[in-house]
């Protein structure tokens, strides 16, 4: 396959599923050489057969992120296999019903749930930065691409150790374009509204959903290919003077006033939009 990404070794965590195995795929139809990098080894070996399948080269690595000697043994692994790292998508995140029902509000959290989601959340994409920047500052530069969320942004009711995590990605990814944008890395994040991949298709339904949509101002919540077709252009040389930013890619859910949803609600109940 060739494209834009032709020539480029990428690394996609968390990638057995969801975004991240749409962020995969989309990476390798544009020519990427992709490593899927994955706690559970069949997702990963799965998402990595899929691609291959499809005439793209793709290989997936057993990797629980939040575990440096894991993740130095992944990298390698790539190198190994590609010859390097270009691009580095830090997209795992531990997602669980189980797990969020340990992340609520602040006192409500339980203590081992918020180390291990920061641990998993920022750890991960720290650790995995942490051992891909030096391949990337030996080829002379890379694209390095964190999934945050609106919970990482703004004040919420619930999940309050997930939006914790993905607030310090966001400061890290500026940290990280700070320290080495002068070698050629670049590093931005994608600030995700409601996407449903398999979880979120599960785990918000019904009039939650609904909710969720009406704040968000597109017709419809987001489908995983509109995540991954911006990572691969954050990814490729499109976006080369990008570096140090937080990208909304969210429907517009983070950029009203918080009264849109009840006004466009009421305004349509008395058939005129004037105060
Ligand atoms: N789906 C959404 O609406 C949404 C919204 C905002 C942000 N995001 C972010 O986008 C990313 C992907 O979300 P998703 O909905 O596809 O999630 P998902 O739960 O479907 O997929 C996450 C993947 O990460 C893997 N994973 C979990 N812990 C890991 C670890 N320790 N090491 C390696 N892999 C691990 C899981 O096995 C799973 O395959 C996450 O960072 C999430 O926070 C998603």
């Amino acid at each position: 396959m060739s494209g834009k990404l032709t020539g480029k070794i990428a690394i996609v965590t968390g990638a057995g599923q969801g975004l991240g195995r749409e962020t995969a795929r989309t990476l390798a139809r544009h020519g990427a050489r992709v490593a899927i990098a994955e706690l559970i080894l069949e997702r990963a070996e799965d998402a990595a057969r899929e691609i291959v399948d499809a005439g793209g080269e793709a290989i997936g690595i057993a990797c629980d992120v939040a575990e440096e000697a894991e993740v130095e043994a992944m990298v390698a692994r790539v190198v190994e296999a590609f010859g390097g790292v270009d691009i580095l998508h830090n997209n795992a995140a531990i997602l669980t019903p189980e797990h969020r029902a340990g992340d609520r509000d602040v006192c409500n959290v339980d203590l081992a749930t918020f180390q291990r989601t920061m641990a998993v959340n920022a750890g991960g994409a720290l650790l995995c930065s942490k051992h891909v920047i030096p391949h990337m500052l030996a080829r002379g530069g890379g694209s390095l691409i964190h999934s945050s969320s609106g919970f990482g942004a703004q004040g919420d009711l619930t999940l309050t150790a997930y939006g914790m995590s993905k607030a310090a990605i966001t400061l890290m990814s500026r940290s990280i374009a700070a320290q080495y944008g002068k070698q050629g890395v670049r590093s931005n994040t994608i600030q995700i509204g409601l996407v449903l991949g398999e979880n979120a298709q599960h785990s918000v339904q019904g009039e939650l959903r609904q909710i969720i949509l009406d704040a968000h101002l597109t017709p419809e919540l987001g489908h995983p290919r509109n995540i991954a077709d911006v990572v691969a252009f954050l990814a490729s040389d499109e976006s080369a003077f990008i570096t140090g930013a937080t990208i909304p890619v969210d429907g517009g859910f983070s950029s009203h006033v918080p009264t849109v949803a009840p006004i466009r609600e009421y305004f349509a109940r008395v058939g005129a939009n004037k105060f």
